[in-house]
């Protein structure tokens, strides 16, 4: 059975960059009111922490997408449970766990855009740039990471493991 192994991104440095990317968004959204769409299952840890680091005003809703498995996926994704408000002429701020392929991504940004929101801006916790399929603008990053399969803040194994404070990588035994 896979085990939680070495911490890649402890409990502090996770604070202390996410509180840097609230700062950001704030300097950037400060008088716009963003909504922030975390994106479920994954980034409900992260979008809590992260809405206490954004010191303006600013509202949130959660969309529910599937995630395919496999680099053979067809980049069609799914909407499981979708916004409860528009998001029509709002500033968004889609907040994400990692990107990976991008493909998820890539379809939610696509879908979004579709309903015509003032400006779309994307904020991922986790960047694994070396598996990237597709290209994608990520406005703001957390942190770059290598190539392996993570879990703890957020991050899931078999539903496992997100309520873990810190990152890390997850090791057979
Ligand atoms: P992408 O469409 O390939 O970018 O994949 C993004 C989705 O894959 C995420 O929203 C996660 O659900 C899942 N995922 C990718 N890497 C990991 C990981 O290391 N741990 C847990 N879930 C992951």
């Amino acid at each position: 059975m896979p085990r939680p192994g070495r911490v890649l991104i402890s409990e502090a440095e996770l604070q202390t960059r996410i509180a840097e990317l609230g700062g950001e968004i704030a300097r950037d959204l400060g008088r716009e009111r963003p909504i922030l769409v975390g994106v479920l299952q994954g980034a409900f840890v992260f979008m809590a922490d992260l809405i206490r680091a954004t010191p303006i005003d600013l509202t949130t809703d959660f969309i529910g997408v599937t995630s395919y498995a496999g680099a053979r996926s067809s980049g069609q994704v799914r909407i499981l449970s979708d916004l409860s408000v528009s998001i029509e002429d709002r500033a968004v701020v889609v907040v994400e766990d990692v990107v990976d392929t991008g493909l998820t991504l890539t379809y939610l940004k696509r879908t979004l855009e579709a309903r015509h929101p003032r400006s779309l801006r994307v904020c991922v916790l986790v960047d694994k740039v070396e598996r990237r399929a597709v290209d994608v603008r990520l406005d703001y990053v957390g942190f770059a990471i290598p190539n392996v399969f993570v879990v703890g803040y957020g991050f899931d194994y078999d539903g496992l493991y997100r309520n873990l404070p810190y990152v890390a990588a997850l090791e057979s035994d």
